[in-house]
């Protein structure tokens, strides 16, 4: 399985109930790796470029007003078959339906407040690591000569 890196976002209502290492925590132990991180106030722009796929869907506003509503931990995670891992070991968007012992089900509030973001599919990790943290972020280190030399 090829070494990836992908998007973890967590949200503001984890950080309010002072939940950043346990969630940390939790998915290291199923051996991601943190390569980037930072603690940031999104702004309104940030959050709506950064969820545009939602544009137009009732939600939107909220989902926007929320991301805003106080800091998130910014994270780019690295393992084998990051993309795809994550989202088994975040769980189903609304809590009430993610299977236990995922990252939802132990932290989620609500289908808007779930405690966390990971990238949907190999595209949007893509898009979502450049997006927060550059694309030299985006490419484990082992493979960084070989991406960069071939464009
Ligand atoms: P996330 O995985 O970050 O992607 C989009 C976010 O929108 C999602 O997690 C939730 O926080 C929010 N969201 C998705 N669907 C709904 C919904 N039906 N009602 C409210 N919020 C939602």
């Amino acid at each position: 399985m090829a070494l990836e890196r992908t998007l973890f976002i967590i949200k503001p209502d984890a950080v309010k109930r002072q939940l950043i290492g346990s969630i940390l925590a939790h998915v290291e132990a199923q051996g991601f790796r943190v390569v980037e991180a930072r603690l940031v106030q999104l702004k309104r722009e940030e959050a709506q470029v950064f969820y545009a796929e939602h544009q137009g869907k009732p939600f939107f506003n909220d989902l926007v007003q929320y991301m805003t509503s106080g800091p998130v931990v910014l994270t780019c995670l690295e393992r084998e078959g990051a993309v795809a891992r994550l989202r088994e070991v975040v769980g189903a968007t609304d809590p009430a339906e993610a299977a236990p012992g995922t990252v939802r089900k132990l932290f989620g509030e609500s289908k808007q407040m779930n405690s966390v973001h990971a990238s949907d599919s190999p595209a949007s990790s893509e898009r979502e690591v450049k997006y927060f943290f550059g694309a030299v972020a985006l490419v484990p280190e082992g493979r960084r000569s070989a991406s960069i030399t071939s464009g």
